[in-house]
């Protein structure tokens, strides 16, 4: 099949004087050097397939508004067109780096077996236009929430069948993942967690699914896989009661079951706020617990309070992100997915374009801003000075009797000091 889907042969360049219309890149420069390090290697940008490739514009009020070209992927020859026309976008866009779900780049076969064999085929095919193109995988994931089998949940699920299916398709996505080099192995908890306690066991769902993730690291170390394995945390949606709420609770059943060391988290923005946090939150936080690995950007509407997957667009937002993640001395083996979609109106090509170089620009202006705000230094020496008195302290080595007798006996006094939370954002507002 022809690859002309994009109607354009030449890379979108970087041209900062281009006009308003003209699709360029005004920030995102991969070689230029933010403290120390390309822009491109900082960022590590990647493109999801299933927004972009699979999605077919639907709503819960209608159906399928987008026409591409390869839609129903659901033949060989199909999935293979519509990869064709994928890798030509990551070119056109110039990312290092792409993402999927076996459901995204295979169809599903009549037996498991079948899908195994197809997820085979097509993950060769990807190696080859790896090759080729010099692209690389930041990660795989398998999709064990869409079909309805896994309506009930995938490793929670009360039927040991689909236990045993999530185990084969899981090890089956690994293999894929590890084959094509990929950085990362991402588990989002699709659907394990519950709509009613009136029919849930919740202590051995959880049971089950850290029985599960034990399973996949041993899986992992089996096959000498080097990549991170990253839990996805979400509250809510589709269940009503997610298990991966956010980071902290993800963080504690990972201690639970000896995990830590080996499982990091990746952040999504729009997952953040729906938890009721912000995503410069979650960061700071993984990066204070050590199991901080990835971010999927992008952001909700406001008002709407559900998951729209949009393009990301503040940058004030995306820098104060992009900040916690520079503090903790940036990405490892993550990287910058792109977990957004388009609004179902936006029927073109170009729109695919737009939507991403927009994207990656808001990036590029939040990491040059965060980096602005690290090299300048105020904001984090204002933080030291706030924990100064903690110099030289013995008091987190004492026992409580002995702080408690000492306070009383010095008579101490503390006195309270502005947070001068208004100055510091004032502070950022100069950077962003
Ligand atoms: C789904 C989720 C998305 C997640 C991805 C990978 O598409 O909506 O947030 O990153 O699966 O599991
Ligand atoms: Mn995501």
């Amino acid at each position: 099949m022809p690859r002309d889907y994009f109607q354009r042969s030449e890379p979108i360049p970087y041209d900062p004087e281009a006009g308003p219309l003209d699709l360029a890149f005004r920030h995102y420069r991969p070689d230029e050097v933010v403290m120390g390090r390309r822009m491109e290697d900082h960022l590590r940008f990647a493109v999801c397939w299933w927004h972009n490739f699979v999605w077919e514009g639907g709503d819960p009020f209608g159906g399928h508004t987008f026409e591409r070209p390869w839609f129903p992927a659901d033949t060989m020859e199909m999935a293979r067109h519509r990869a064709d026309e994928a890798f030509e976008m990551f070119r056109l866009l110039g990312v290092p780096f792409y993402c999927f779900h076996d459901h995204d780049i295979r169809p599903e076969g009549e037996t498991l077996a079948k899908s195994v064999a197809r997820l085979d085929e097509m993950a060769d095919y990807l190696g080859e236009k790896q090759d080729a193109s010099g692209m690389r995988l930041l990660w795989g994931t398998a999709n064990l929430f869409s079909n309805r089998r896994f309506m009930a949940g995938a490793s929670t699920n009360p039927d040991p069948d689909v236990y045993a299916w999530c185990a084969a398709t899981v090890k089956a996505c690994l293999d894929a993942t590890h084959r094509l080099g990929g950085a990362n192995y991402v588990l989002w908890g699709g659907r394990e967690g519950y709509e009613t306690l009136l029919n849930t066991d919740l202590g051995r769902e959880l049971d089950h699914m850290g029985a599960f993730l034990s399973k996949v690291v041993d899986y992992k170390h089996k096959i000498g896989f080097r990549g991170a394995i990253l839990i996805e945390p979400k509250p809510q949606e589709p269940t009503k009661h997610q298990y991966d709420y956010d980071v902290a609770t993800v963080h504690g059943f990972l201690r639970r079951f000896g995990l830590e060391d080996e499982v990091k988290v990746n952040i999504e923005q729009g997952h953040a706020i729906l938890a009721g946090h912000s995503f410069e939150h979650e960061i700071a936080l993984a990066s204070a617990l050590g199991i901080f690995g990835s971010i999927d950007m992008n952001r909700n509407d406001y008002q709407s309070g559900w998951d729209t997957d949009q393009f990301p667009n503040n940058v004030p937002e995306v820098a104060l992100a992009y900040y916690e993640i520079l503090r903790g001395g940036g990405f490892a083996t993550g990287g910058t997915n792109f977990d957004a979609k388009l609004r179902r109106q936006s029927l073109d090509p170009g729109d695919l374009l737009w939507a991403h170089v927009g994207g990656m620009d808001v990036c590029a202006r939040g990491l040059k801003a965060a980096a602005a705000m690290l090299e300048d230094g105020t904001l984090e020496r204002l933080r030291a000075e706030r924990y100064a008195k903690w110099e030289g302290s013995d008091l987190l080595e004492r026992p409580l009797e002995a702080i408690a007798e000492e306070a009383v006996a010095k008579g101490i006094d503390p006195q309270p000091r502005s947070g001068r939370q208004e100055m510091l954002e004032n502070i950022v507002n100069r950077f962003v």
